[in-house]
């Protein structure tokens, strides 16, 4: 089986290797990136420097690929519409007169925008709070539509992505000691890297068509988390200001009980801290 990755980053990369080593399927992966193309050939068969709106070498890319992944974020300086939108517009229409069966998309929770910290699943209509959040509900509007009669269409909304390398005390660390806005009691909503990369080949395999959450079982608020991190790793606290507006760019407690009830099990329900 053909695969290509379409943005190999933390998650990208995590997938080719898993995809490479584990299911010996072929793997293409892109970059926008040339020095790292060395690196990215170590887990791919094929790579392809590429942005993600270049309709020409996006033809050459998904030629004869069975499934197709797409994992783009924007790097610095870059917009959301330019990475997110019109990279979905071009894979669209290349995929539309493709032979591929299956696109998997990694999503965000946060297209859930403000829902009061209620619990959502993937019914509930979603309200975005900014410009970006927008754009991603743009982005998967684009290839539910486009492409639902032409290829199976799975939507993972991911939670806060950490694993191997991108650990909790990694982004908490920081902030200790601080005194941060609002009350910290807003859902967390996290999801393990390996858990992305378990979802994402179950989604492959199965052909799971729709969207589907993808968070893990703990439902922790930021505040619960943030401390776990800081007594585990002998921190100072963190103190909350609820005079001042949080931060957070969504508030929503996060169903995941589509992707179990698809059969999906979760390698760590908890978090690991
Ligand atoms: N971070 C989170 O907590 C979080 C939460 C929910 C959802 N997500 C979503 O999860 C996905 C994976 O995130 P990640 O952490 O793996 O991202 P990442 O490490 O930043 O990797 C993003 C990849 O996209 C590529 N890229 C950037 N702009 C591009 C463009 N215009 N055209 C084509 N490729 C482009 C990058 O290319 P280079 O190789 O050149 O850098 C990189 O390979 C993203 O879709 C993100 O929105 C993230």
């Amino acid at each position: 089986m053909n695969v290509a990755i379409i943005g190999c980053g933390y998650v990208g990369t995590a997938v080719a290797k898993y995809w490479q080593q584990k299911m010996t399927l072929v793997v293409t992966a892109t970059t926008t990136t040339l020095p790292r193309v060395s690196e990215l050939e170590t887990f791919a068969q094929k790579v392809f420097v590429l942005q993600g709106s270049d309709h020409e070498e996006l033809e050459k890319v998904l030629h004869g690929q069975d499934c197709v992944l797409l994992s783009v974020a924007p790097r610095r300086g870059n917009s959301y519409k330019d990475t997110y939108l019109l990279t979905a517009q071009t894979v669209a229409q290349v995929l539309k007169k493709s032979s591929a069966k299956q696109l998997i998309y990694t999503s965000t929770c946060s297209v859930y925008g403000d829902q009061n910290g209620n619990l959502v699943d993937e019914t509930t209509s979603i309200a975005p709070t900014s410009e970006n959040q927008q754009v991603l509900c743009d982005t998967e509007q684009v290839l539910l539509t486009e492409l639902k009669d032409k290829l199976h269409v799975c939507i993972l909304r991911l939670g806060g992505i950490y694993g191997l390398g991108r650990e909790l005390v990694k982004i908490y660390g920081r902030v200790a000691g601080q005194t941060r806005p609002g009350d910290g009691n807003e859902p967390s909503n996290w999801i393990h890297l390996d858990d992305i990369v378990g979802a994402i080949e179950y989604a492959r395999h199965y052909h799971l068509q729709g969207i589907y959450n993808l968070v893990d079982d703990a439902y922790l608020s930021n505040r619960e988390v943030i401390d776990r991190v800081c007594e585990k790793h002998n921190l100072p606290k963190v103190t909350w200001d609820s005079s001042q507006v949080s931060n957070r760019n969504y508030n929503a407690k996060i169903s995941n009980e589509k992707i179990k009830a698809a059969g999906y099990k979760l390698i760590h329900p908890e978090m690991i801290f």
